[in-house]
């Protein structure tokens, strides 16, 4: 479909090119001294002592959920408000999810009285999202956690960037996850990123994203280690020297996207309240600063959203939704059910929720036709 306004967009110039030539020409595709140096500078931008690129986030989550110890009789609470990936990765472990409700229609975050509601004797963690690259409650979350001594972990997928008290989300609970697929604020196609103070932490990810392997080919190329051991049950989650090379790039063009997503949010934010007030824009109020990863919006209740999303198609714009929710997936909804704990807000803002387009790229005049082919969409269905 050729998109008059699509909903994402990568941007990619000669220095990308450039950066993955020479990575070819090199003859060394597996990772090795660009990932590290990709890992040097994403743990500068984040401000952690460590950061370790994997395959994409999803890996990366996975990999902090068992480093943490997460396994069989382990319950983790986790917003139902997001993507699939976040409970997935919990399940990997044997662990189970626990879905807490957002905090409101104004704020989609996990609400921390909700999870307190769902804290007991078998809950060892919390994963918080950063829904569109705006930071939770960290501070009352992690106010609970230190009281029922749970681990925190972060799903910051959507929040490269992001800041909260003047540290990046990511950085606030034991270990931060980031995504660098193609719609996300900086991309590598696949990717991901763990990030954590911890030393013994960061070693026990680094071994489970290879194997379990004590050296690494690259060690081996170089001479550094002749031999391996293999010291635990791992993965291979190891990312390849292209893709870290385009990451670098995109790193180092991530802070002025971020700011165009801020401008292209506010003159959202103006254009819609002025000409279509009955779409609502959550996240009026925020913690700390956001990447403004996505546009998301909520449609008037009870309107027909599908119908709402085909007059944008027909007009040349592509919109999505984020996110069906997760604990009524096949998959999660009977155990959701038998918990007997229902998330009235996150189905209320997962039935009315629309995301329009939002990229780095993106003129104020496109954000204008966005706006208008909405109010035009809102007059044919109503
Ligand atoms: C909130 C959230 N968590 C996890 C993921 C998984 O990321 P990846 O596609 O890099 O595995 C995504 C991807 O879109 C996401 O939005």
């Amino acid at each position: 479909m050729n998109w008059r306004v699509p909903l994402a967009d990568i941007d990619f110039g000669p220095q990308e090119e450039a950066a993955v030539l020479e990575v070819l020409r090199s003859r060394w595709l597996s990772m090795g001294e660009v990932t590290r140096q990709f890992e040097k500078e994403f743990a500068e931008f984040v401000g952690t002592k460590h950061a370790l690129a994997v395959t994409n986030a999803t890996a990366a989550l996975h990999l902090a959920c068992a480093a943490v110890g997460l396994g069989p009789g382990d319950e983790v609470i986790v917003p139902s408000l997001t993507f699939v990936a976040s409970a997935n990765a919990i399940r990997y472990t044997g662990a189970t999810p626990v879905f807490a409700d957002i905090e409101s229609l104004g704020d989609l975050n996990i609400s921390p009285s909700s999870i307190e509601s769902l804290v007991t004797e078998k809950t060892k963690a919390i994963l918080v999202v950063h829904y569109a690259g705006f930071a939770c409650d960290m501070r009352t979350i992690a106010e609970i956690a230190q009281r029922h001594d749970l681990v925190v972990l972060e799903d910051s997928a959507h929040a490269i960037g992001s800041k909260l008290d003047g540290r990046c989300l990511g950085t606030h609970g034991r270990i931060g996850c980031y995504s660098f697929f193609s719609n996300k604020n900086m991309t590598t196609g696949e990717g991901g990123m763990l990030a954590t103070d911890d030393d013994s932490l960061a070693e026990r990810l680094r071994i489970l994203r290879s194997h379990g392997m004590t050296s690494l080919s690259w060690d081996r190329h170089k001479g550094h280690a002749a031999t391996y051991d293999v010291v635990d049950l791992g993965y291979n989650y190891r990312i390849d020297e292209m893709r870290s090379a385009l990451g670098r790039v995109q790193l180092g063009r991530l802070p002025a996207w971020n700011k165009r997503r801020r401008e292209l949010t506010t003159l959202y934010r103006e254009l819609l309240s002025e000409l279509v007030p009955e779409i609502q824009m959550p996240f009026a109020e925020i913690r700390g600063t956001s990447c403004y990863h996505i546009l998301p919006v909520l449609l008037p209740d009870r309107l027909d959203r599908a119908g709402f999303m085909e007059a944008m198609k027909a007009q040349g714009i592509q919109t999505s939704i984020h996110y069906p929710p997760v604990h009524r997936f096949q998959i999660y909804e009977a155990d959701w059910l038998a918990r007997a704990h229902p998330l009235p807000l996150t189905e209320e803002a997962s039935a009315r929720q629309v995301t329009l387009p939002l990229y780095g790229s993106m003129s104020g005049e496109q954000v204008e036709w966005v706006v208008r082919a909405a109010e035009q969409a809102l007059r044919e269905i109503s």
